[in-house]
């Protein structure tokens, strides 16, 4: 059952300074029962707690029940910076290192198992999942991601921070598989360690993030992971009605949702279950 979260007393902020310029909220379960870990990434105009009282974004709620801990980064800006080349390489000193560093000080700070690290967000939450799992390959184990485009689709030519990409938002910008891979591995160069395992959400009459950029997202996640860009099988009405499951082997999986606009709802099972939660 739904019950309302804002203001919460038990969504924690903790001191702001050691994250840049973005604010880290945490909420613990009265029973922790894991040591693992979900960064929840709040949409453009949103902000951690918003995010958290969104009953459509259900994370608390999957805390409650399974009892792993849960991170809320808060933009103090209108979107995630997606665009900047200091967000867009590891350890670059942007948003993606900021939320980095939150992760970082969570493993220690509530004792995480560093292979249990998850990544959601949905629209600019989703961009930034994109991003973070290029960036810090190294901290993520698994990204569950909702109406986003793919790592580095946002860039902005001048450099700006935080900027939008109006070709990239039409869904105008499209690459080549290896090319897609490449701007992943740019972001990161010389890493070549494990890298996340990717769940890409979009929905089909998204008007705001063109549908195009699930294809372009494929793309990127399955040239990097190694995976082939044609689904092992495609299943539709899962995990509901009207989506269609994509599986491209164990580090990709596909989530195409008939008729759905943007900001597909989080689906807390199918997302838990790609984390192994
Ligand atoms: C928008 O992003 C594309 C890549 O997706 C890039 O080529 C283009 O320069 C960007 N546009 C602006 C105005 O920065
Ligand atoms: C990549 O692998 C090589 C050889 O195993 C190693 O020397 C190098 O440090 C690795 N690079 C990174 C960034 O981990």
């Amino acid at each position: 059952m739904y019950r309302p979260a804002y203001p919460n007393p038990r969504l924690h902020p903790p001191t702001p300074l050691q994250f840049l310029t973005i604010h880290r909220w945490v909420y613990v379960p009265d029973k922790i029962q894991t040591d693992a870990l979900v960064i929840a990434i709040h949409s453009c105009q949103s902000s951690a707690q918003k995010y958290f009282a969104n009953s459509k974004i259900p994370w608390h709620q999957g805390s409650d029940r399974k009892g792993y801990i849960t991170v809320w980064p808060s933009s103090t800006t209108e979107c995630w910076d997606v665009s900047s080349k200091a967000s867009l390489s590891h350890d670059g000193g942007g948003d993606s290192n900021a939320i980095a560093n939150m992760i970082k000080h969570a493993l220690t700070q509530y004792n995480i198992d560093p292979q249990k690290v998850y990544v959601t967000g949905g629209s600019s939450g989703a961009m930034m999942s994109n991003v973070l799992a290029a960036t810090y390959p190294d901290l993520i184990t698994a990204v569950s991601l909702y109406s986003g485009v793919p790592a580095g689709c946002f860039v902005s030519s001048s450099g700006g921070s935080a900027q939008w990409n109006n070709t990239c938002s039409a869904g105008q910008s499209t690459a080549t598989p290896q090319k897609w891979g490449d701007v992943v591995r740019a972001m990161y160069p010389g890493y070549n360690g494990t890298r996340p395992r990717m769940q890409i959400w979009h929905g089909s009459v998204d008007g705001t993030l063109s549908p195009r950029n699930y294809d372009e997202t494929i793309k990127q996640w399955t040239n990097v992971l190694g995976a082939s860009t044609a689904p092992v099988s495609s299943r539709p009405d899962t995990p509901e009605k009207n989506y269609r499951m994509d599986d491209f082997g164990a580090s990709v999986e596909g989530i195409w949702a008939v008729g759905v606009g943007h900001s597909v709802p989080s689906h807390l099972d199918a997302s838990e279950a790609w984390f192994g939660l």
